[in-house]
């Protein structure tokens, strides 16, 4: 087992003046699971590819164990891949699709027969030995595809999206399997996904990529409850954290966040940080799941209200995601007062309004133009610099 480290790691790739990877430098430990999450096109693939050696690296270096491996072709890298879409012999039997990269490493007949049993226990997929794939279900053909990767006892696991083929069911049972897989055998690994769910919940930690440039590496705890900027605030949770542009201003002795709809109090903790936007437009989140009816917040939160009529009510067993809009001032009277089309007072309504997203309990009953007021408790309001997008700490 090896830790695996980048090192200002950056892939440009012929003709593209943009790198797929710049400057990546992160540590993956020993054993650790490490999740590499972010949008189609972020170089989560490449990243893992220079890992495995399927592609060069333009700059930096990759350590495996203690060894640079720039230069190492990828059979001598004892690090094994399991790709979005994974290819089993279709005309050898499980054991023998599981025993072929043994082979091919010229690893003695006996030990190739234990090293397979010994994964198809793992995986449970020892009554399947004797089957070929294609009478197979797809999550059982998934775990043979993982066990390819197994059997060679490597250093690294590679998994890039592994269960992007599979229906939402068997996803979420593979991927409990694969968290007791890794809790078995404690291979380093490291996991690409785009899915943010999967993301939370398999990895150790979770690094966050856009656009070729890691924006935070943190526990899954660490990066909802205080993201680095603004990316990752939008790209981790869902439905995704509220943003909303707010002007800082001081009165008596406090800062608070006003659009012309609302005015809230900032948090005490953060009122030294954001002492020196004062007078400047600045981007507040919160997440739609700390968007509260009032009624059901305490005393803590009176000053950080937000009067919203009920747009839209998505209910889903659940729970609700509530759509709310909250009007600029003087409009707030609504749609009744002017006498137009629903159509025309709709889109008029909307026009300076800020739409806000909250998830509420299923027994909060609610319906399309009730007005309520919002809130959120101080420490789950965000604000991020208008320029760096980092968030204010
Ligand atoms: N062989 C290549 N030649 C040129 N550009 C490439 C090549 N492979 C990938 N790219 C570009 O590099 C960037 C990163 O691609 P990469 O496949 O690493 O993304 P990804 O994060 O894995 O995306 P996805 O979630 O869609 O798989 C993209 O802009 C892509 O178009
Ligand atoms: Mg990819």
């Amino acid at each position: 087992m090896a830790r695996v480290i980048f090192q200002n790691v950056t892939k440009l790739y012929g003709g593209n003046p943009t790198p797929a990877v710049a400057d990546l430098s992160m540590e993956v430990e020993d054993q650790e699971f490490l999740v590499l999450v972010g949008p189609s096109g972020c170089g989560k693939s490449t990243a893992m590819r220079m890992v495995a050696g399927l592609e060069e690296i333009s700059g930096g270096q990759i350590i495996i164990g203690d060894r640079v491996v720039n230069d190492l072709p990828p059979k001598d890298r004892d690090v094994a891949m399991v790709f979005q879409s994974y290819a089993l012999y279709p005309h050898m039997s499980v054991y023998d699709n599981l025993a072929y990269p043994l082979k091919l490493r010229k690893v003695p007949k006996t030990e190739r027969d234990q090293r397979v049993r010994e994964a198809a226990r793992t995986l449970d997929i020892e009554q399947f030995l004797d089957r070929k794939p294609k009478a197979l279900s797809g999550g059982q053909r998934q775990r043979v595809a993982l066990g390819r990767a197994i059997v060679r006892n490597a250093d690294v696991f590679l998994m890039d999206e592994p269960l992007s083929n599979l229906d939402a069911k068997l996803r979420v049972q593979t991927r409990a399997e694969l968290i007791k897989l890794h809790e078995r055998v404690n291979t380093t690994t490291i996991y690409v996904t785009h899915d943010q769910v999967e993301a939370m919940t398999m990895g150790d930690r979770i690094a966050v990529m856009s656009l070729g440039v890691l924006q935070q590496l943190d526990t899954p705890q660490n990066l909802y409850d205080h993201p680095a900027n603004k990316f990752v605030a939008g790209f981790i949770g869902s439905p995704s954290m509220n943003f909303v542009e707010v002007a800082l201003t001081a009165q008596d002795g406090k800062i608070h966040a006003t659009t012309e709809g609302f005015a809230v109090l900032a948090p005490a903790h953060k009122e030294k940080a954001l002492a020196q936007y004062i007078g400047q437009t600045i981007t507040m989140g919160v997440r739609p799941e700390h968007l509260v009816e009032v009624s059901r917040l305490g005393d803590h939160v009176k000053g950080t209200t937000i009067p919203v009529t009920v747009d839209i009510v998505e209910q889903l067993g659940n729970e609700n995601f509530v759509y709310l809009l909250n009007r600029p001032n003087g409009r707030r009277g609504g749609t009744e007062e002017i006498k137009l089309t629903e159509y025309e007072a709709e889109s008029m309504s909307r026009t300076g309004s800020t739409l806000l997203t909250a998830r509420m309990a299923p027994d909060v009953r609610l319906i399309r133009g009730d007005r309520i007021e919002v809130g959120a408790a101080p420490e789950n309001l965000h604000f991020f610099d208008p320029q760096t997008e980092a968030a204010i700490r």
